[in-house]
């Protein structure tokens, strides 16, 4: 662990998975210290190698890496997959938990002063390292996002609803800021990369299509638009005021599957989002009810408010897609 004084604590967080939050957010204080300098601290964004998903990795992808996979070997973390490693590696022989993380979600953000997070998802370990990861995503144990932003916060769910705790920069401590965060049934902001618009199947294109018909169309309701190139912080804002996300499968070779990973991006992000009361699915499809075939296997994802997540679905059973 990086620091000998807690950072978090409370009755909200399971006591047996408590030492792992406890050091994810030790170091999540650190690397937001590293963020926080900007361009006056060392390069952060410049490249320094490839992932296995072909994805230049940036230094902060590989530092961040390092510090959590560091900080977890004295936990009961048994294997380790990272997004920035090919294949999960064993940190403690004695643990009892399967750990999946992205350490570093939106790298293109990183120096341009824009929000960037950490994502993880926790299992219970099993024999062999990949079969405690590629399972259906609603046997995690936990899912959660640290979003460095204006306000560096944990968001995290064990099952019982999605609960956000702030860090106070006066206190040093991940305060509780919001039991039981809710996501509004529904919503006029969408998100999606549009400059993909050429490359989408039908039902999305018709579903966007409908958006920016505003009140005139058959949604009869003005949409906004907002899209960050974080997952993290696109997450944050639809589980604070609701909307809907989408990086769906499209015509690019390589995107059958869309972008997003399903391990350390797709099941924590949908299992925040359920606890709070949204949907996520791959288009129709609920991902709590999926699992990844390979370690860093793609899933098509949207999520966001009940109402228009179903409504994505219903355009894809029209289409018969
Ligand atoms: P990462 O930086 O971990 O590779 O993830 C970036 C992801 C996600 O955060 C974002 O929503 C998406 O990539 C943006 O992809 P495009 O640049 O293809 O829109
Ligand atoms: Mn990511
Ligand atoms: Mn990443």
């Amino acid at each position: 662990m990086t620091s000998q004084t807690p950072v978090i604590s409370s009755d909200l967080i399971p006591s047996e998975l408590a030492p792992i939050i406890e050091a994810l957010c030790a170091v999540s204080k650190d690397v937001a210290k590293i963020i926080a300098k900007g361009s006056l601290g060392q390069s952060l964004a410049h490249q320094v190698g490839e992932n296995s998903d072909g994805d230049g990795q940036k230094a902060l992808d590989v530092l961040s890496d390092e510090m959590f996979a560091e900080a977890l070997k004295s936990t009961s973390v048994r294997w380790y997959a990272s997004e920035e490693q090919e294949d999960a590696v064993l940190l403690n022989e004695a643990g009892a938990y399967a750990l999946a993380i992205d350490p570093l979600d939106g790298s293109s953000n990183i120096d341009v002063n824009v929000s960037i997070g950490t994502i993880f998802s926790i299992y219970a370990a099993k024999d062999e390292a990949e079969a405690s990861f590629l399972r259906p995503a609603n046997e995690q144990l936990a899912g959660g996002y640290i979003v460095y932003g204006p306000a560096t916060a944990l968001v995290v769910t064990f099952g019982k609803g999605t609960v956000q705790f702030v860090l106070n920069p006066d206190s040093g401590l991940f305060e509780l800021a919001e039991e039981a965060m809710q996501i509004p049934a529904t919503s006029k902001e969408f998100a999606i990369n549009a400059s993909n618009f050429r490359h989408w199947t039908k039902p999305v294109s018709a579903f966007i299509d409908d958006c920016l018909a505003g009140v005139d169309g058959p949604l009869e309701k003005n949409y906004n638009m907002r899209w960050v190139g974080s997952l993290v912080a696109e997450t944050h804002r639809i589980l604070t005021r609701g909307g809907i996300f989408l990086y769906p499968r499209d015509g690019r070779s390589g995107y059958e599957n869309g972008r997003l990973r399903m391990v350390y991006e797709c099941a924590p992000m949908a299992f925040l989002v359920e606890q709070a009361q949204g949907g996520a699915t791959d288009g129709k499809t609920p991902i709590m009810d999926q699992a990844a075939d390979t370690l860093h296997g793609r899933a098509p994802l949207v999520f966001g408010s009940s109402e228009l997540v179903d409504r994505v679905a219903a355009y894809h059973d029209k289409a018969g897609a």
